[in-house]
């Protein structure tokens, strides 16, 4: 129980990473907020799934890419819950594949503005509350496409490396108000948004991976816990790749 009294908000936590993040942040005590976006039916099971286990959880809907509803979100959430202690950076938004030279700027640029807006626009609404307790832990959820690029992946890699600017950048202004800022970097995880990449090519990445398998939505949350936790209370600015070794930075 190293959460125990702490209020998180996990967002797009209603499938993939994000909802076992929110089981484990809640396993440990926290009360979590569990956001997501349209998939409301996800969002109530996994807060289903804490409550069931003797867990405190709140579902919240709001695109984060959009200042209001994200504003509206972390209101809610504090009246509900109290300040938020622990802000996970979660949501994944769906983008496109291609070679630079297919690639649309307009694609481009949504990309990246969703990513970072979503960064942006809830860690603006949360931080002033933190500042004021002098105290917070923030975690981003990046990808090893940010440090190690693939092809077709350009706006994926372009954004991700962005966000991991935005993250140490918060680490350094908001490291004396005692908020920290993280990074978590996955590898390819069995989620909604990898079901699609035929088998083959996932078996092939796992042969090639020193643990010899694919990442588990499980296997991310364990070090996002961590992050969160004060047993991490002298890490700041920190870049986690959990990949099972494929990318050795
Ligand atoms: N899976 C991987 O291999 C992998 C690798 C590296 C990094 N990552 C990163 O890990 C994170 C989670 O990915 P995932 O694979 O778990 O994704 P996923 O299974 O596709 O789930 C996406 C989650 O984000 C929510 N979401 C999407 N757009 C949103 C928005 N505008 N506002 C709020 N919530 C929104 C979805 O809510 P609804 O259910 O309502 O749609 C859902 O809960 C992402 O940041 C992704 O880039 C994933």
């Amino acid at each position: 129980m190293m959460l125990t009294g702490k209020t998180a908000l996990v967002t797009g936590a209603s499938r993939g990473i994000g909802a076992a993040i929110a089981r484990l942040l809640a396993q440990h005590g926290a009360a979590v907020s569990v956001n997501y976006v349209n998939n409301r039916e996800a969002g109530e099971a996994v807060v289903q799934n804490i409550t069931a286990l003797g867990g405190k959880a709140l579902l919240v809907q709001a695109d984060v890419t959009d200042r209001n509803q994200s504003e509206h979100m972390i209101l809610e959430v504090e009246q509900a819950l109290g300040p938020i202690d622990i802000l996970v950076l979660n949501a994944g938004f769906q983008f496109r594949i291609a070679p630079f030279l297919d690639f649309p700027w307009e694609d481009f640029e949504h990309k990246l503005a969703g990513e970072l807006k979503a960064a942006f626009f809830c860690c603006r609404a949360v931080v002033p509350s933190m500042i004021t307790r002098g105290s917070g832990s923030i975690i981003a959820i990046s990808s090893t496409l940010s440090r190690h690029p693939g092809d077709g992946f350009c706006a994926h890699s372009t954004a991700k490396s962005a966000l991991n600017a935005f993250v140490q950048s918060l680490a350094h202004e908001l490291g004396p108000h005692g908020i920290r800022v993280n990074t978590v970097a996955p590898g390819l995880t069995l989620t909604d948004a990898t079901a699609g990449i035929p088998g083959p090519q996932k078996q092939a990445i796992a042969a090639m991976t020193p643990l010899r398998r694919n990442g588990l939505p499980e296997d991310i949350a364990g070090p996002v816990l961590f992050l969160a936790s004060d047993q991490s209370r002298f890490i700041t600015g920190t870049y986690t790749p959990v990949d099972g070794g494929i990318q050795m930075t």
